[in-house]
């Protein structure tokens, strides 16, 4: 079943000079796939995710999410259905400091109005699931990035969404806590098939998905599909990106 359709989107950014930042898209992503967008710096990534997370929309062309158009939704819909449909991880976590850990990752369920009692299960079970269960009382400048990205996984996962949509997770991490962070998206999406896209520029996160999707000047331009061994995916990928461009990881 495909939580993810795009059909032919196009985005064109008005302006002095009209900008075709994407063209005619197709791209379909089925439930508990995990799967990586790929491309030279400014080809297209962050607008293909900002038009699938619905905070951008699309010049032409549909996307259908877990069976509907969010694009066509009044504004509230729209933001409840963000809210209860999508999570996102973002490159500089974006908690907010002013909350503790424990505090921002219910912050989807406080919005929704979740009672108490259920709330503080899923943070629970959240936070055994990322290892964070230690920090929940700490304030967002006393952990580390690792510690930090975690902790947004968990907040981007507490609500159950149809997909999780990740832009450059691994973004402001060294190695280390990139390769744990990768890891633990691979155990959510294998252990409760969490649909999930990430855009990055890391060949090395990259190999954890499943499949990775290149664009190249707005345009898709090719996939990959893991098979048994990451390494040999890892490679793949790193040949495609001395072609395209973008190889900088
Ligand atoms: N708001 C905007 N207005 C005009 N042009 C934009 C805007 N956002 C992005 N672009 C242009 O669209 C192209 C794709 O940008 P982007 O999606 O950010 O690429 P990427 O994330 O792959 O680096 C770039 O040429 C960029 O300059
Ligand atoms: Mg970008």
């Amino acid at each position: 079943m495909e939580v993810l359709k795009i059909n032919d989107v196009s985005k064109v950014y008005e302006g002095k000079v009209a900008y075709t930042a994407l063209k005619d898209i197709n791209l379909s992503v089925d439930k508990g796939e995990f799967a990586a967008i790929m491309g030279p710096s400014g080809s297209g990534k962050s607008t293909l995710l900002n038009v699938i997370s619905t905070i951008d929309f699309p010049t032409s062309g549909e996307v259908i999410l877990n069976g509907q158009m969010p694009h066509t939704l009044e504004k509230e819909q729209l933001a409840k259905f963000r809210r209860r449909e999508l999570g996102f991880v973002f490159q500089n976590f974006n908690l907010l400091d002013t909350l503790t850990i424990g505090e921002n990752i219910v912050l989807p369920l406080t919005l929704d109005a979740v009672p108490v009692d259920k709330m503080n299960k899923r943070l629970k079970e959240a936070a055994s699931k990322l290892g964070i269960e230690k920090i929940l009382n700490k304030r967002t400048y006393e952990v580390s990035g690792g510690q930090a990205q975690r902790a947004a996984v968990a907040r981007a996962i507490i609500h159950s969404p149809s997909l999780l949509l990740a832009d450059e997770p691994t973004g402001n991490l060294d190695s280390k806590a990139a390769s744990d962070v990768m890891e633990l998206f691979e155990t959510i999406n294998q252990n409760e098939q969490v649909t999930t896209l990430m855009v990055t520029h890391d060949a090395q996160a990259a190999s954890y998905c499943h499949r990775v999707i290149f664009i190249k000047d707005g345009q898709l331009y090719n996939e990959l599909h893991r098979g048994e061994s990451r390494k040999q995916f890892y490679q793949q990928i790193i040949d495609v990106l001395s072609l395209i461009g973008g190889a900088a990881k």
